[in-house]
């Protein structure tokens, strides 16, 4: 990793992730490509630790003349794509962006990054990267006694996004497999930490329940997710580009599958004890069980046994640790929280999301 392409480096985790390099990697240059969706801002990237190898481009990965030239100026010799489309429930509601940007954007890139580092021979071919930043979405569901996720589970994804994503990754490997195009796919299960955009269930319920907003849990809430704390993932990420083979896939969790329910309990009771004063304590009243999702995935699972046994990463960061530093950091962050909700259709999309989510307990 010398000359760094990062792309959708505004978002959630990609500015966590650029941050983290830094701190990493003193000699990358990194270029963030990011078209500053609802769900992008330059305000995740403020106080950079090396803001003078850091460029920012506020452009589209479906735009081919503009990646080839990103490709071409910066050297580029690594991409990590991040940028995507990515809430579930947008994607029910709306599924052509996720096709536009998570599909053919990611084609674009692919094509891009074939031009220039095998038909021009613009990089050493030994030397380059293409690490594309998946999901355990494209595994569908699993039944209560189901193993859990693993390298050879077979791909059975049940929203639009999550086949998007799927279809991404199937492309990506087909670059691999065809044109020789080293690369690299992590799997990884739902993050959590600073810069989350509040669509999202942990901050959403975070600062619902700041503002004494009903806390909306969707069906019995019973569903089950694998969380890992955003910094984990990031260094995973580094782990597999520096280390992991290319052509290979690897699955990466935090190795805890609380329920939705148990997510929300603890965040509730995480803001009695930091704000005992609050008019919203004991904040569990706020919970309302409102109408599920459609299609709505039960459980996640992950197995992480690859990525511990050939590339030593585990994750550091425990639930509890990580939901307590969590809330602090948007205890602090309240600006923060207030000029991210006023960014793209926000309001609107809250609106049309819970307005017609009626309650059903
Ligand atoms: P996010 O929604 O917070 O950020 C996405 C970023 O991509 C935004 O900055 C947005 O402006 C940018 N973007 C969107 N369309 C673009 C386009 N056409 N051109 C350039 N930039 C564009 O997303 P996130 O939660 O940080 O997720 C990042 C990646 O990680 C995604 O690929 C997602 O599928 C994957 N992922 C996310 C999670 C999770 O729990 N958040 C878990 C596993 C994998
Ligand atoms: O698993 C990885 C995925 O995690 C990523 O690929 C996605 O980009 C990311 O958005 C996330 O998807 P989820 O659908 O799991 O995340 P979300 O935060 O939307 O929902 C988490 C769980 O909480 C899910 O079971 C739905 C439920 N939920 C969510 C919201 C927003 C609620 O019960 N109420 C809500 O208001």
């Amino acid at each position: 990793m010398h000359n760094v392409l990062v792309t959708g480096g505004a978002g959630f985790i990609g500015s966590n992730f650029i941050r983290y390099l830094q701190t990493a990697e003193s000699d990358v240059d990194i270029v963030n490509l990011d078209v500053l969706t609802y769900a992008g801002s330059l305000e995740n990237l403020k106080d950079l630790p090396n803001p003078d190898k850091y460029k920012f481009v506020q452009g589209d990965i479906g735009d081919d003349d503009l990646v080839e030239n990103i490709l071409r100026e910066g050297n580029i010799d690594t991409i990590v794509h991040f940028a995507a489309e990515t809430h579930v429930d947008r994607s029910i509601l709306g599924p052509a962006k996720f096709v536009e940007t998570n599909v053919m954007g990611t084609f674009v890139l692919l094509e891009a990054a074939r031009n220039y580092w095998i038909d021009e021979g613009g990089q050493n071919i030994s030397e380059v990267r293409f690490h594309h930043i998946s999901t355990d979405e494209v595994f569908g569901s699993l039944e209560p006694d189901d193993p859990p996720f693993s390298e050879v589970t077979p791909y059975a994804p049940n929203s639009p996004y999550a086949a998007s994503k799927a279809a991404s990754d199937h492309l990506v490997r087909s670059y691999g497999h065809t044109y020789g195009l080293p690369f690299s796919i992590t799997n990884c299960s739902n993050n959590y930490g600073p810069y989350q955009f509040p669509e999202k269930l942990i901050p959403l319920m975070i600062s619902n329940a700041l503002n004494g907003i009903p806390l909306p849990v969707y069906g019995d809430g019973k569903q089950i997710r694998d969380w890992l704390f955003v910094e984990d993932h990031c260094r995973a990420i580094r782990e597999v580009i520096n280390q992991g083979e290319s052509g290979e896939t690897y699955i990466v969790g935090g190795n805890t599958q609380p329920t939705n329910i148990t997510i929300v309990t603890t965040l509730c009771e995480i803001l009695d004890e930091c704000l005992p004063n609050s008019s919203f304590v004991p904040h569990e009243s706020l919970i309302k069980y409102v109408t599920d999702r459609p299609g709505h995935d039960r459980r996640y699972a992950m197995d992480i046994t690859k990525i511990i046994n050939d590339l030593s990463w585990t994750p550091k960061r425990s639930l509890s640790e990580g939901l307590m530093k969590t809330v602090e950091w948007y205890l602090d962050h309240q600006d923060w929280v207030a000029a991210i909700g006023k960014q793209g259709d926000y309001q609107d999309w809250l609106d049309k999301n819970y307005e017609a989510r009626g309650e059903t307990q």
